[in-house]
């Protein structure tokens, strides 16, 4: 946890700095407020994306954490079939604990957002909550987020306002990714655990009817 690291301290979503952030007892400690005292903020996320993944979809939840996420939309919509990625194993393990109940339509493994071990066109939507600011490169993200979604497909990213929105916009841009309805960023109110303002952002994937990038 260098120095150049402070800049983080300031909220308990991001425990320490360094690679060990997510790892041992910290993904312990986190599981155990994601699922206590930090619920509501899923309930809220899981309500949006519930409306919007399409019937019998398939959702990626990136970053997912102890999987607390794609918990309570397992819950709202049955459907769906729900994985989540994390760098973490340990916070993998974690959600594969949280979503033993739901096992047979809910996964959780290890990956790196800027390198996804799924097809192309995987997913009808992928949302990720509180982790973009965490990534090394949003602009390598943001290929793989495009390549894993299908024609149309939505990507939802509900994050601190100072989380780098602007190089995910700007990695889409240069390569033509993410042509589909304009992008939007809108406030999102975390809620009080939550300090510091948040964001909603969606990108949409170029439809199966409109032009798209070869
Ligand atoms: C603050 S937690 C958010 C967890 C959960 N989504 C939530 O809202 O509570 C950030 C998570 O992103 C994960 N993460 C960080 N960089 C990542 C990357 N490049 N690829 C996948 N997951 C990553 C971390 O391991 C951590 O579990």
């Amino acid at each position: 946890m260098g120095a150049g690291h402070d800049h983080h301290h300031h909220h308990f979503l991001h425990l320490s700095g360094g690679s060990g952030t997510f790892e041992g007892w910290r993904s312990r400690v986190y599981n155990v407020l994601a699922r206590w005292p930090m619920r509501g903020v899923y309930r809220r996320i899981a309500q949006e994306v519930a409306a919007m993944a399409p019937k019998r979809g398939a959702v990626l939840d990136v970053g997912t954490g102890p999987g607390v996420l794609l918990v309570e939309l397992a819950q709202r919509r049955a459907d769906l079939t729900l994985t989540g990625v994390d760098l973490s194993a340990d916070m993998v393990a974690l959600a594969q604990r949280n979503l033993a109940k739901v096992a047979d339509r809910a996964s959780a493994r290890v990956a790196d957002v800027a390198s996804l071990p799924f097809a192309d066109e995987s997913f009808d939507l992928v949302v990720s909550s509180f982790s973009l600011h965490h990534w090394e490169e949003p602009e390598a993200a943001v290929a793989e987020l495009a390549r894993v979604l299908r024609p149309g497909g939505a990507l939802v990213i509900y994050d601190f306002t100072r989380a780098p929105f602007d190089r995910l916009e700007q990695g889409a841009r240069e390569r033509s990714l993410f042509t589909g309805a304009p992008s939007q960023r809108t406030p999102f109110r975390a809620g009080l655990l939550i300090p510091g303002a948040s964001v909603r952002y969606v990108m949409t994937a170029a439809g199966a009817d409109s032009p798209r990038p070869r």
